[in-house]
C-alpha cells in the first residue's frame, strides 16, 4: 500500500543511510522495503510511536536491516529467489525434521556433520539443531540462557562450523533449524552485566524494580513455569540491589520489548543468523514477549505485533528464511501465532503442534481417539501459507494444554482427566506401563506436566524389563503408529533424536549437580552408537523401529496428498478406538487417502459404506499404501489390527 506519511519517512530514511551503504547495489532490498515500509512503519508505529526518538529508532532499524543485506551471500539471495517464486515451498510433503542436540547426538557440530548420512538414510531432510551459544558454566536451560548471541559455546563449535554445516547440508538439500531466544538472556549477557554496573541504557534492555511494589502487582496474574526450581518471576540481584523479572529461571532476564533498541538488536541477530545459513529460525518462548500488569503476561497482542514486525523485516533481507513460533499454549491460542486477519501468515509460517502432541498422548493414555477427534474438530483452519510442526516428543516436557470444553464434551471432569494422565504417563495408574515422571507439579493449582523419553512413555521400557514380548511387540506398534501420525497429519513431521532407535530415559543427568533437578534431561540422551547400529541388524528392537520409520518416511515424500493445503477432513467415527481422516490433492479433488488408526490394544473394524461420496472406497478395491497390500476387511467392514494403522487408496 502506498501511504504519503511513511512514504516520506522512507525517503528520508534512505537519504540519511551512510553513504557506503547508499553506494551498494541494494536492488532488490529497496524493492522489498518499498513493499513492506508502510507495514514496517506501522507496526513499529504502533509499538514506539509515542516516544520522541522515534524517527531515529526507524532509521537504526532500517540500516541495522540494510547492513544485514550487505552481508548476505550469494547462495542464499539466490534461495531467497527461489524461494519468492515457489512461495509454498515449505508446505511440501517432502521436508522430515528432526531435534538434535549436536553434543548428545555427536558430541559437537563436526560429529553432526559426520552424522548426516544417518539422519539421510533415516529420510531427515530437516535438522533443527538445539541451542549451542555461549552460555552460563553450570545450569544454562539447556542452552536456552544465551550469554552471547553470536558465538558458540566451545564445546560444541565454531562460527565456521556452522557456516561449512550449513553449506554441506545444503547440498544434501536439507535445512538448517536454528533457535534465536528472543525472550530473555542468562544473567552473564553482556547487556546483563552492563545493566548490573548501573548503565542505564542496558537496565532499559530489562525489567528491573529497586522495590517489590511491581513484581507483586505482577505477580498476582502471572502463572510459574517452573515452581519446584524456579518460583515467582522475579529474582534479587544482590550487586545490583533490584528485583529483574526472572520468568523462566533465575537466571534468565527477560528482555524489555517496549524498548526499541531491544526490538532492533534482536532483529539484527535473526538476520545475522539467517546470514549464516539457517533456512529456519525458531524462534522461541514467543508467547511471552510483552508483558503488561494484569495479565498471564501471554499470548499478548503486543507479543503479536513484534512477530509481525519481525517478519515484515526479515522478509525484506532474508525472504528464504522462515519462522517457527514456538508457543506452547492453549489450542486456540497456538494458532495465532500464523498470524490472524491474513490469508498468508504474517507473523510465522511454521508453528508446534502442541495441541496434537498432547492429544496423542491422551490417546496413548486412554487407548482411545475420543478427545484427538474433539480437540481436533475444534480447532480452526490455519492459514494457507502456514504450518504445523507435528511432533510426539521433543527436549521439553509434555503439557496437557487441552482445552478444558473438549475435555467435557468427551464426558471426563477436566481435573480429573489431567490426574489420570499425569498418573498413567508416570506409571501410576494400574495396567499401565509408562515410565514418565512428573514436572513442573504445581501444588497451588494442581498442574502437572510430564517428562520422559517416548520409548519409556509407550512402554518399551517396562515391556524389556519383563522380556514380555507381546509388551514389547505393542510398545513398538504404539511407537510406529503415533509416528504414522505426524507423518500423514498434514505439517512437518518433526521427529526428537534417538526415538528412531527407541532410545530409553537416561537417567545420568542425576548425576550432574546442574542438571540434577530439572528432569527434562531424562529424555535428551547422549545417542549409543553401537546400540543404533543394531539397526542394521534383523530382528532387534533397535531394526524393527528404524526401518519401520525409514519406509514410512520415504513413502510420505511419494504422497501429494500429504502436503498441507487445509486438505484434511477428520471422519466421525462410531468406534472411540479409532482416528481416521481423509486427505486430498487440492488440485484434484478425486484423489485422496485414507488414513485410520487404531489406538486399542484389540483389534477393531470401521464400516466402509458410512464414508459418504467418497465411498467408492469399497473393501474390494482398497490398497494400504504401507504395506502395499490389501487391508484386512470382512464384507464392507475394515479391520483394524491392534495399534495398527493404515494409509488407504483406491488407486490401483
Ligand atoms: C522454551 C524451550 C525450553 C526453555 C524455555 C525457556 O520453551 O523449549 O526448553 O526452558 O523456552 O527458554
Ligand atoms: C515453555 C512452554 C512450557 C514448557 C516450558 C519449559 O514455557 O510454554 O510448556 O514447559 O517452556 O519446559
Amino acid at each position: 500500500m502506498y501511504e504519503q506519511v511513511s512514504h516520506s519517512l522512507l525517503n528520508e530514511i534512505l537519504d540519511e543511510l551512510k553513504p557506503e551503504v547508499r553506494r551498494q547495489d541494494l536492488r532488490y532490498f529497496y524493492i522489498r522495503l518499498g513493499a513492506n515500509f508502510y507495514a514496517i512503519y506501522s507496526l513499529f508505529y504502533l509499538l514506539y510511536g509515542k516516544r520522541a526518538d522515534f524517527k531515529e529508532q526507524m532509521v537504526k532499524l532500517v540500516s541495522v536491516m540494510a547492513n544485514q543485506y550487505l552481508c548476505r551471500a550469494e547462495e542464499l539471495e539466490i534461495t531467497d529467489k527461489e524461494r519468492e517464486k515457489d512461495h509454498n515451498w515449505f508446505l511440501n510433503q517432502q521436508w522430515v525434521g528432526m531435534a538434535l542436540y549436536a553434543d548428545g547426538f555427536a558430541g559437537n557440530l563436526n560429529g553432526v556433520r559426520a552424522g548426516l548420512p544417518y539422519l539421510q538414510e533415516l529420510g531427515i531432510n530437516m535438522l533443527h539443531i538445539m541451542p549451542m551459544l555461549k552460555c552460563p558454566e553450570g545450569a544454562s536451560d539447556g542452552g536456552y540462557a544465551v550469554s552471547d548471541f553470536r558465538d558458540l559455546d566451545e564445546r560444541i563449535g565454531t562460527l565456521e562450523d556452522i557456516q561449512e554445516l550449513a553449506g554441506n547440508m545444503h547440498k544434501r538439500d536439507m535445512l538448517l533449524a536454528l533457535d534465536v531466544v528472543v525472550n530473555h538472556t542468562s544473567n552473564e549477557h553482556e547487556w546483563a552485566k552492563k545493566a548490573r554496573a548501573g548503565d542505564s541504557k542496558f537496565r532499559d534492555y530489562y525489567y528491573t524494580f529497586e522495590t517489590r511494589d511491581v513484581p507483586d502487582m505482577f505477580e498476582e496474574t502471572m502463572p510459574e513455569i517452573f515452581p519446584e526450581t524456579a518460583p515467582g518471576n522475579f529474582t534479587w540481584d544482590g550487586e545490583m540491589n533490584r528485583w529483574v523479572m526472572t520468568v523462566f529461571n533465575n537466571y534468565q532476564w527477560d528482555l524489555n520489548y517496549s524498548n526499541p533498541s531491544v526490538f532492533i538488536e534482536m532483529i539484527d541477530i535473526i538476520l545475522f543468523w539467517a546470514n549464516q545459513g539457517a533456512d529456519i529460525i525458531r524462534l522461541d518462548a514467543v508467547a511471552f514477549l510483552w508483558k503488561k500488569i494484569g495479565s498471564s503476561c501471554q499470548n499478548e497482542r503486543e507479543a503479536h505485533l513484534i512477530l509481525q514486525l519481525m517478519k515484515d523485516c526479515c522478509q525484506v533481507v532474508a525472504p528464504g528464511v522462515v519462522f517457527i513460533a514456538e508457543a506452547i499454549v492453549a489450542p486456540l491460542e497456538i494458532i495465532k501465532y500464523f498470524g490472524e486477519d491474513a490469508v498468508n501468515a504474517k507473523e510465522c509460517e511454521i508453528a508446534y503442534n502442541a495441541t496434537l502432541m498432547a492429544l496423542l498422548w491422551d490417546a496413548v493414555a486412554t487407548h482411545n481417539a475420543k478427545l484427538l477427534n474433539c480437540g481436533i474438530r475444534s480447532l480452526p483452519d490455519k492459514l494457507d501459507r502456514a504450518t504445523w510442526l507435528n511432533y510426539i516428543r521433543c527436549h521439553d516436557d509434555i503439557g496437557l494444554g487441552f482445552d478444558d470444553n473438549d475435555i467435557i464434551a468427551c464426558g471426563y471432569n477436566p481435573h480429573e482427566h489431567r490426574k489420570f494422565l499425569v498418573n498413567y504417563l508416570t506409571g501410576n495408574f494400574k495396567g499401565s506401563n509408562a515410565r514418565g515422571l512428573p514436572f513442573g507439579n504445581n501444588p497451588k493449582t494442581g498442574d502437572a506436566r510430564i517428562s520422559g523419553s517416548l520409548a519409556s512413555l509407550a512402554g518399551l521400557e517396562t515391556a524389556l524389563g519383563t522380556g514380555d514380548q507381546r509388551a514389547i511387540d505393542h510398545a513398538i506398534k504404539r511407537i510406529i503408529l503415533l509416528h504414522s501420525l505426524i507423518l500423514s497429519f498434514g505439517g512437518i513431521p518433526l521427529l526428537y533424536y534417538g526415538d528412531e532407535i527407541g532410545t530409553l530415559n537416561d537417567c545420568s543427568f542425576l548425576k550432574e549437580e546442574s542438571k540434577a533437578h530439572d528432569n527434562r534431561w531424562m529424555h535428551r540422551p547422549r545417542i549409543n552408537w553401537d546400540k543404533a547400529e543394531l539397526r542394521k541388524k534383523n530382528g532387534t528392537v533397535e531394526n524393527r523401529i528404524f526401518e519401520s520409520l525409514k519406509r514410512l518416511i520415504a513413502l510420505r515424500k511419494t504422497i501429494p496428498e500429504f502436503a498441507d493445503f487445509n486438505n484434511r477432513d477428520l471422519i466421525e467415527l462410531y468406534n472411540p478406538h479409532l482416528f481416521a481422516f481423509w486427505r486430498s490433492q487440492p488440485e484434484q479433488s478425486s484423489s485422496h487417502i485414507l488414513v485410520v488408526c487404531n489406538f486399542d490394544s484389540s483389534p477393531q473394524h470401521m464400516n466402509l459404506t458410512r464414508l459418504g461420496n467418497r465411498g467408492m472406497f469399497r473393501s474390494g478395491s482398497l490398497r494400504d499404501l504401507c504395506s502395499n497390500s490389501a487391508p484386512a476387511s470382512f464384507g464392507d467392514q475394515l479391520v483394524i489390527p491392534p495399534l495398527h494403522f493404515y494409509w488407504l487408496t483406491d488407486r490401483i
